[in-house]
């Protein structure tokens, strides 16, 4: 058998590990920050049907511009979107992906504020492109006045804002991703995957007049389809247009598709368990502050709990239990995705013993 470092891979990439949680089958799983609820039956009947009208058709290639999928996903988004203005890939990943090939590469650099999702480093990495992360401030919060005077500093081709943040959950107030717009002349992506569990307003409402702004989505957190892949962003039409040439073709399957819009014509049933993970998040912030811990104000569907003395005892601990959360790799830290009533109750249960 070949080992890896016998291969001629590129140089950049020898002794680099693909990205992955761990995908442990465990009864309670809250570390990637998916929808822990069901799909509704009626939901998974309409995507059966859609699916099924599309299996009729699998032996010619997608429609590879997705028209009607993208003026579903307009109308969702509201705000007067055209669908000439909206885009999808294979989970918001892909979305990144095709971002960073178009407006990235050798001769760009991008920058970002952390701790942050890992993989704008990765996909950076994997573009060639440079990749510039600065510290947020205390709070893990970010001001106008911080973001401007780093981007003028660093001359970024590409800035990316994760609003709410993850693994911090901190969202941004729209003012400062103004600033960060009015402060450079390349790109702004901001990555709201979070954004239906947010309290604030989300950028879409920024982006006329605005066409070096790039809004991406997911429906792996709210809408419950994380095992779909579908992402999508919002931007000038020109921009989507960018994204098209380098886009494999017929990247996103006629299944994907048709189970995309099912989700969109029963989004009631699958958004209606926010308000529910709103409250379990809010529980764990109270729970955790009575044991002592320091739970990070979150705008998300998750908690970042610090305040551990040994977070590896506390993650095997859990584990053993039947519970799976998340070491994002600071130190004292967990991250915990709210789930349903049962399983934040069975989450502070098991913490408080384990802290005792
Ligand atoms: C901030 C953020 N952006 C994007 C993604 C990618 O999600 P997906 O590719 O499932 O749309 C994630 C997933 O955890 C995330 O946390």
């Amino acid at each position: 058998m070949t080992n890896l470092d016998d291969l001629p891979i590129r140089p950049d990439l020898v002794g680099q590990l693909p990205y992955g949680a761990p995908q442990i089958d465990v009864p309670i799983r809250l570390n990637v920050n998916e929808n822990t609820f069901g799909i509704p039956e009626e939901v998974a009947l309409r995507i059966v049907q859609r699916t099924a009208e599309a299996a009729l058709t699998l032996n010619r290639y997608p429609d590879r511009e997705f028209m009607e999928l993208r003026q579903m996903l307009a109308e969702f988004l509201g705000g007067n979107l055209a669908a000439e203005q909206i885009w999808a890939a294979n989970g918001s990943n892909e979305i990144l992906q095709q971002f960073f090939q178009v407006f990235g590469g050798p001769e760009a650099k991008a920058m970002s504020f952390g701790p942050t999702y890992s993989m704008y480093a990765n996909i950076a990495r994997t573009t060639l492109t440079e990749y510039q992360l600065l510290p947020r401030l205390d709070d893990y919060s970010l001001s106008s006045e911080y973001v401007r005077e780093e981007i003028q500093k660093a001359k970024p081709q590409i800035v990316i804002l994760c609003s709410p943040n993850n693994p911090t959950g901190t969202g941004l107030a729209l003012d400062v991703i103004e600033a960060a717009y009015n402060s450079f002349e390349g790109m702004l992506l901001v990555d709201e995957a979070y954004q239906e569990f947010s309290d604030s307003p989300s950028a879409i409402s920024l982006l006329p007049g605005r066409p070096r702004l790039v809004i991406s989505r997911t429906m792996s957190k709210a809408f419950a389809f994380a095992g779909a892949r579908v992402g999508y962003m919002a931007a000038d039409a020109a921009v989507v247009d960018a994204m098209r040439i380098v886009r494999l073709p017929y990247h996103l399957s006629a299944l994907t598709q048709a189970a995309a819009m099912a989700a969109l014509e029963t989004s009631g049933q699958l958004l209606a368990n926010i308000e529910q993970i709103k409250v379990q998040r809010d529980r764990i912030m109270v729970g955790v502050l009575k044991m002592g811990l320091s739970p990070l104000p979150s705008d998300a569907n998750f908690v970042l709990i610090q305040g551990f003395q040994d977070t590896h005892v506390i993650f095997e601990g859990l584990l053993a239990k039947g519970i799976i959360v998340r070491d994002i790799g600071i130190p004292g830290c967990l991250r915990v995705t709210a789930g349903t009533e049962a399983e934040t109750t069975k989450l502070l249960g098991e913490l408080a013993l384990l802290l005792d």
